[in-house]
């Protein structure tokens, strides 16, 4: 795709973005719809009254909603089986992600398994999704994933200690309604963890391989917004500016890697995940500073670029030098937020270290980056990370 500047860009999915756009949610489901499937967490959402406001809203349009909200963190296969027969059962004609990223992937696998039966891990991989699933809409309630504008959907099997991804075109979600007002709730540990999931997918998405100049812009806008907001999203968590900006920030650099991918600390991390169940957003933050580093040499003017994006002073300086201040930036900016964990305090063990890398090695955000490690130079970047 890259040869002589071609690149395409996707995005089939109709956002709705801004404070109380969750009031829009009927109207957006269209006069069709009869019977709706609500997938979320086991119970913020409820306890904030946001379930409730979604019963009532759609009553008020004659659609029924069946209510799923059994989704864990790291969601395994078995519970979007579980969901897909609860829907299949019930005749639902519409799936609605609300919640963080496990709960929107989750509706995007179940829409698909619901739709086609079998099992959601005979979905797993690159465009093994044979046609459109059942219609999805995603409603965010953190600012990291940006899964409500991703053709991606990550789910869990425990029993293999996999963590793998359906991805595919098709499980676009049709709307998304992103309203920052749904993130003003969460708490600090969360919104900082999340954030970094944020810039973690805008950073390896600009320094991606697989980059491409729109999803650059989409990426660098993402990289600015997250440096601009995530200090004040964090500890003072009712500003409704910073949490607007995070909320962009997230679904910006969501469509960035819905085109460009995402890279090693994403590879690696998702194998942490499935080996240990820690969280996401803390795992690829952990990493990304390290592969950074890692990858500065091999594109120094996009992290120069990055730097600049983040605030730093580097007007008067070289590239190579201005590039050495990205990671410097990100790990000020995590040490503000309160992230001071390790991998060893995510329950990472050094004996696992060979059997992680080589799970994360068949992965494409390992040779999406733009310095690819090798097996060797993986197994000590993490050694030392512990
Ligand atoms: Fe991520």
């Amino acid at each position: 795709m890259k040869e002589h500047g071609a690149f395409q860009f996707v995005l089939p999915t109709r956002v709705l973005f801004g404070d109380n756009t969750l009031e829009q949610l009927g109207a957006g489901l269209g006069p069709a719809v009869r019977k709706a499937l609500l997938v979320s967490g086991r119970s913020s959402m409820r306890a904030q009254g946001v379930t409730t406001r979604i019963l009532q809203q759609l009553g008020g349009r004659a659609i029924e909603t069946v209510v799923f909200d059994q989704v864990d963190s790291n969601p395994t296969d078995a519970v979007v089986d579980e969901a897909a027969m609860i829907c299949r059962n019930a005749g639902c004609d519409v799936i609605i992600g609300l919640g963080g990223g496990s709960a929107i992937d989750v509706a995007k696998a179940v829409s698909v398994v619901a739709k086609f039966g079998r099992s959601c891990w005979d979905f797993v991989g690159r465009n093994a999704v044979p046609g459109d699933p059942l219609a999805l809409v995603a409603v965010p309630t953190t600012a990291g994933t940006g899964s409500e504008v991703t053709p991606v959907a990550v789910v869990s099997k425990p029993e293999r200690r996999r963590k793998d991804a359906i991805v595919s075109d098709h499980i676009f979600p049709r709307l998304a309604i992103v309203d920052p007002t749904l993130t003003s709730a969460l708490p600090p540990e969360l919104t900082a963890a999340t954030g970094m999931d944020a810039l973690a997918h805008a950073i390896e998405a600009y320094t991606a391989r697989g980059s491409t100049p729109l999803s650059d812009m989409l990426a660098l806008e993402a990289v600015r917004l997250v440096g601009q907001h995530l200090r004040k999203a964090v500890w003072q968590g009712d500003d409704a500016e910073a949490r607007r900006g995070m909320a962009l920030a997230s679904m910006l650099a969501g469509m960035a890697i819905a085109q460009a991918g995402v890279g090693a600390a994403h590879g690696l991390g998702m194998s942490i995940g499935g080996f240990f169940g820690s969280h996401h957003g803390l795992t690829v933050g952990i990493l990304l500073p390290a592969v950074m580093e890692h990858g500065l040499g091999a594109v120094p003017d996009r992290y120069a670029r990055i730097a600049e994006a983040l605030g730093e002073p580097v007007q008067s300086v070289s590239v190579r030098r201005a590039a050495s201040h990205a990671p410097h930036a990100v790990r000020e900016l995590m040490q503000d937020i309160g992230i001071t964990a390790t991998l060893r305090q995510l329950g990472v063990q050094e004996e696992s270290l060979s059997d992680l890398v080589a799970d994360a090695w068949d992965r494409p955000d390992m040779t999406n980056d733009p310095r690819p490690f090798t097996r060797d130079e993986a197994i000590a970047f993490c050694r030392a990370l512990l």
